[in-house]
């Protein structure tokens, strides 16, 4: 099975990905950890994304597009993935078209995960992560078992540089420019799914496990 889960910055795309990993035993692909791992390490992609990131930008649709290329043919994605944070201009969905093509592969579904800009914004404010995994906390709605600390490493959190208000509203105005045109276009597919993203965290992936249930 191969989805999409679309939606603004803070909308739950990696929360609610991680159940998907469980419940349906195939990796999450999330670019935004993939580019972080890349700056952590300091390669030259790294250092290249590194100032969008941080300034909120998108990285260039090229980088992105042969890092994917690559990470699609990898044996783990054989039997399907979960696309957290890509494709998210039209340039990279048609490129994604392109890379099924040549792959003999197609989407199921794409979850659009909708949440106000104000939400987001106090979202943002309380998220602590663990980096090398990806897996996200709130210190409210989300808290992990001791504070500030991963409850499956027992590493230390981190607040991402790019949650700073000012950059999570520049975020939020390249969403609605950049990304958000791609709902027409899985639309005029017939694979786009809406949910409201505005509710407790387990009851948003009961909304997901039903649209999945039912494919
Ligand atoms: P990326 O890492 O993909 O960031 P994003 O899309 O902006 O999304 P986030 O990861 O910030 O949010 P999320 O939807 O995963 O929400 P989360 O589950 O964490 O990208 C970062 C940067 O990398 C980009 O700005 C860009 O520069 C670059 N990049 C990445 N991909 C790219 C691409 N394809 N092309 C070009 N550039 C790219 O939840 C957020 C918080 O809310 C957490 O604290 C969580 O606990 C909490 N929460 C979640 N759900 C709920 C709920 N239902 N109720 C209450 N709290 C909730
Ligand atoms: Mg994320």
């Amino acid at each position: 099975m191969k989805i999409l889960l679309l939606g603004p910055p803070g909308g739950g795309k990696g929360t609610q990905a991680k159940f998907l990993i469980d419940k349906l035993n195939i990796p999450q692909i999330s670019t935004g950890d993939m580019l972080r791992e890349h700056v952590k390490n300091e390669t030259n992609l790294g250092i290249e994304a590194k100032e969008y990131m941080n300034s909120g930008q998108l990285v260039p649709d090229k980088v992105i597009l042969g890092m994917m290329k690559v990470r699609l043919n990898q044996e783990d994605c054989k039997n399907g993935y979960i696309l957290d944070g890509f494709p998210r201009t039209i340039p990279q969905s048609e490129g994604l078209d392109s890379l099924f093509l040549e792959l003999n592969q197609s989407l199921d579904s794409v979850i659009v995960i909708e949440v106000n800009d104000d939400t987001i914004v106090n979202r943002m404010a309380g998220r602590r992560v663990h980096l090398p995994s990806g897996r996200v906390y709130h210190i409210q709605y989300n808290p992990p078992k001791i504070e500030n600390i991963d409850d499956e490493t027992g590493e230390k959190l981190i607040i991402r540089p790019d949650d700073e208000e000012s950059t999570v509203r520049k975020r939020l105005e390249v969403y609605h420019s950049e990304t958000s045109p791609l709902i027409n276009y899985y639309e005029s597919q017939n694979l786009v799914y809406k949910i409201n993203g505005e509710r407790d965290i387990n009851i948003v992936s009961d909304s997901i496990n039903e649209i999945i249930n039912n494919l």
